[in-house]
């Protein structure tokens, strides 16, 4: 493995645009490499998201230092566009709605500039499979690949995107994104609500069944459960704005078990809330054999 092909974050300080001196994170370091899955937990409001959004650019927040880079390139350079087109992939924790583009052409055009490349070549036409595109018949045939995989039904993908999905409609339609775009560095931003065991089965499913040695997974759970369905290499736990411990998946029962109480205390951070609050919600029970 070379460098290039981490992932490497480095000192990064992101603050709100509305609130530029109110740093969320404040300074974290982390190195995600190919085939790679790391578990990001934490309490609520300690930044996973603000993580995620950074990542991949999101114009409400501001890298006040650090850097970020990936395949040779400064990250933090790229538009949001460019990141994905190089590979970057974030599955939202609220996924937002898209009332009149149905899932099949927002999934389409987003192939169709992936295609291109981070540097917008014109040598790909996207719709022409002689040159370096997918043709329409190629496309359908993918998608019915990827719905199966998914074990999805095909009209699915007529519906606008996310309108009027429910929660786990919405995890599906993540990761159908996923399975479909392909990408190198996928980012999942869980939700913490109103996951239930269908939900929660789609993701850990969805998940494995996309795992490749050239795919490196940033993974952001509440729930230790389902790092029992999908096994992480490494777990990090995010506190205040920071990395404050990283471990094994041990890490994670230990949390299970402790609550972030003690690893935050352990880090000499202040919590001026009670170790109740700061347990680690179970998420639903998923029997083993559930998850394939
Ligand atoms: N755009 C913003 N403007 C102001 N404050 C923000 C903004 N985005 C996030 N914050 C604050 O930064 C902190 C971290 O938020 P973030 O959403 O990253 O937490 P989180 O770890 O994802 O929480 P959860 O577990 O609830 O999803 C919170 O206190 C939040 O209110
Ligand atoms: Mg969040």
């Amino acid at each position: 493995m070379t460098d290039t092909d981490q992932l490497v974050i480095r000192g990064l300080r992101v603050a709100p645009v509305t609130a530029p001196e109110h740093e969320i994170l404040q300074g974290i370091d982390l190195e995600v490499g190919p085939g790679e899955v790391h578990a990001i937990m934490g309490p609520n409001g300690s930044g996973k998201t603000t993580l995620a959004y950074a990542l991949m650019g999101h114009p409400g927040y501001v890298v006040t230092g650090g850097k970020i880079t990936w395949k040779g390139r400064d990250v933090l350079k790229l538009s949001p566009d460019k990141r994905s087109r190089l590979g970057m992939f974030l599955a939202f924790q609220y996924p937002t709605a898209i009332p009149g583009l149905s899932v099949a052409s927002f999934i389409r055009s987003a192939l169709n500039a992936k295609l291109q490349g981070v540097d917008k070549t014109t040598d790909v036409d996207p719709t022409d499979s002689m040159r370096g595109g997918v043709s329409m018949g190629d496309f359908r045939k993918r998608m019915r690949e990827k719905l199966a995989l998914l074990r999805m039904d095909e009209t699915f993908v007529t519906r606008y995107v996310n309108e009027g999905f429910s929660g786990g409609e919405k995890k599906r339609l993540e990761m159908l994104q996923m399975a479909m775009l392909e990408p190198e560095m996928a980012i999942l931003d869980e939700t913490d609500s109103g996951l239930d065991i269908d939900a929660l089965r789609i993701v850990a499913e969805g998940v494995n069944a996309m795992l490749n040695p050239t795919l490196g997974v940033l993974l952001i759970t509440h729930y230790q459960r389902l790092l029992n369905y999908i096994k992480p290499d490494v777990v990090h736990v995010l506190a205040q704005g920071r990395i404050v411990k990283t471990g094994g998946r041990d890490l994670a029962l230990r949390l299970e078990e402790e609550g972030y109480g003690p690893i935050l205390r352990e880090a000499g951070l202040e919590t001026n809330v009670s170790d109740e609050a700061l347990a680690v919600p179970l998420g639903p029970e998923l029997e083993p054999a559930e998850v394939h």
